[in-house]
């Protein structure tokens, strides 16, 4: 009943910031994903007997990965596996069922935000027993040996139906369908006050959650229009679809434009919007008339993150990205607790959560979460920000600008320069890290450089050391900016700029981001030279 399969190499299975992600037709190759799933098994010990959490965004190929799984699982010696009906499970929810049926491992089939459909994007995450991604020893593992691979293991059954929740045997290993959203919706329960929420909703407070047509629309319909009891339609695009509805899922302001649009309508806008993306584990938060930037989100959650019962005892640290703003770290600074600066990339934050050193962590690309899981999560900021607005019985406007009033505001903005030359682009950050020596003291207007390094990170848990984490330069006064590429397209590179200045002074807490920004974003050009060495002369998306 187990066949062993012969295949050969691909040269191309490197995973990611975050798992492999390709184009599907990449994934549709002759035993491309048969490869990358037994490396993964290859690269594991000691889970014969063990359960596997399998799910997915419900993206584009999705089943049909999720049966290759199944059946693989049972050939390489599993013992269970644990599968969300339809193939669905958001990255949160997955992290939490690995933790809490201490699963051995479990497998993630998402591209996050990135769209979806036959032509489009898909990826396979390999996630630890903690809940969290593989660290680097794993993940170069995994592409080491699918550098080598000569043969895979699958048993010879048939698809199994993914639609009924309930135990089955598939190639004589259990198989267990399970609803996707009942174990994620209980812990929500468990670290908020619903009871105040659904206080502040029978108050008349409007709210709007866009699930984009992806994961979190299942969710998100039962925790905050059954359980919380906000009106009907409160939900809004909840059926995750293969496609996405040709859109990007992902929560940002070029592609939640017609949320944003409406939350700065003027006074008929709701009071709260929110979105996550194809994943669930993004959020975007928007006040009525204000938008609140990731970096600022994580500080005032943290800041307030006492106001929910989970979190009522305090918070042991903050961690963030280093290109992140320090937002959070004045709020760390002022409750006298430990804040960590990590490069991109949540499995960064799983060895300060493990031991207890962090209890939220957040990043400027769109993710905050907590110990609660080893993802970030896209509904637990929502709630949680919802929480916070039910016991304080503010707007978000009071609230944001009494943070920026107590703490001071750090201006903050990053440009993305899409799909560019991988030359041009690798050749942008060579230049810049070969002149980083000569910087100090360099002037752009008024701007001095006070310092310029390439970011390494020394993991204060495990001791490892990840270098070349983006290039930083500091200037007098405390502004920054940062360059680095993305870890996570799939076509070209992607140039993200990271551009960030304080100010404590209340009277000037209104501007213009951009105009703020402005002399920052000139030294920014002349430093790295922009446009003549990508052939672009505006941002692809600014944020
Ligand atoms: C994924 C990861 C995040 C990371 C982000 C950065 O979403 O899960 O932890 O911050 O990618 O992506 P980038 O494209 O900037 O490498
Ligand atoms: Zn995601």
């Amino acid at each position: 009943m187990i066949s062993t399969v012969a295949t050969k190499p691909f040269s191309d299975q490197k995973p990611g910031t975050s798992g492999l992600r390709k184009k599907v037709p990449v994934f549709q190759q002759e035993n491309y994903a048969e490869n990358f799933i037994q490396s993964i098994f290859d690269s594991l010990e000691g889970f014969q007997g063990k359960t596997l959490v399998v799910g997915g965004d419900g993206r584009y190929y999705n089943r049909e990965v999720i049966q290759k799984v199944i059946k693989m699982a049972a050939a390489n010696g599993f013992g269970k596996v644990m599968v969300g009906k339809g193939g669905i499970l958001s990255t949160p929810a997955a992290s939490h069922v690995i933790r809490k049926y201490k699963a051995f491992g479990g497998i993630i089939l998402s591209a996050s935000h990135n769209p979806g459909g036959p032509t489009e994007d898909f990826g396979i995450k390999y996630n630890i027993g903690n809940g969290g991604p593989a660290p680097e020893k794993i993940t170069d593992a995994i592409f080491a040996r699918s550098k080598v691979i000569t043969s895979y293991r699958i048993v010879a059954a048939d698809d199994l139906d993914l639609d009924n929740i309930g135990a089955f045997e598939v190639g004589g290993m259990q198989v267990q369908v399970i609803d996707p959203v009942s174990d994620y919706a209980e812990l929500m329960e468990e670290l908020f006050d619903f009871s105040a929420i659904r206080n502040l909703f029978g108050l008349g407070f409007r709210m709007v959650f866009d699930a984009m047509s992806a994961v979190t629309g299942p969710y998100a319909k039962e925790i905050i229009e059954r359980r919380l009891r906000a009106p009907e339609g409160t939900v809004r695009n909840f059926t995750p679809l293969p496609d996405f509805g040709g859109h990007h899922p992902d929560p940002n302001l070029v592609h939640a434009k017609e949320l944003y649009d409406e939350m700065m309508s003027g006074k008929d806008a709701p009071d709260f919007g929110a979105a996550s993306d194809g994943d669930g584990d993004r959020n975007l938060i928007i006040g009525k008339g204000i938008f609140v930037t990731p970096s600022d989100s994580l500080a005032i959650l943290a800041a307030n993150a006492h106001l929910a019962p989970g979190y009522n005892g305090g918070i042991a640290g903050i961690a963030r990205s280093m290109p992140t703003s320090a937002a959070a770290d004045k709020v760390a600074e002022k409750l006298g607790i430990g804040i960590y600066e990590t490069p991109t990339g949540w499995k960064f934050f799983g060895n300060l959560l493990d031991a207890g050193k962090v209890t939220i962590c957040g990043e400027e690309s769109a993710g905050t979460g907590s110990n609660h899981v080893r993802e970030k999560d896209g509904l637990w900021a929502v709630l949680l920000w919802l929480n916070i607005l039910a016991v304080r019985g503010e707007s978000m406007q009071d609230i944001v600008s009494q943070h920026w009033a107590t703490y001071g505001r750090n201006y903050y903005s990053r440009h993305d320069y899409e799909a560019v030359d991988a030359d041009a682009a690798n050749g942008l950050v060579d230049t810049l890290r070969a002149k980083l020596a000569t910087l100090p003291g360099a002037k752009f207007g008024d701007l001095v450089v006070s310092a310029a390094d390439d970011f390494a990170y020394h993991d204060p848990i495990d001791q490892s050391v990840s270098k070349s984490q983006g290039i930083r330069i500091f200037f007098e006064g405390g502004s920054r900016i940062v360059f680095r590429l993305s870890g996570t397209g799939t076509s070209g590179a992607t140039l993200r700029v990271y551009i960030e200045r304080y100010e404590p002074d209340a009277n000037r807490h209104d501007l213009e981001t951009q105009s703020a920004l402005a002399d920052l974003i000139a030294a920014a050009e002349s430093i790295a030279e922009i446009s003549s060495r990508t052939g672009r002369d505006a941002p692809t998306v600014i944020t």
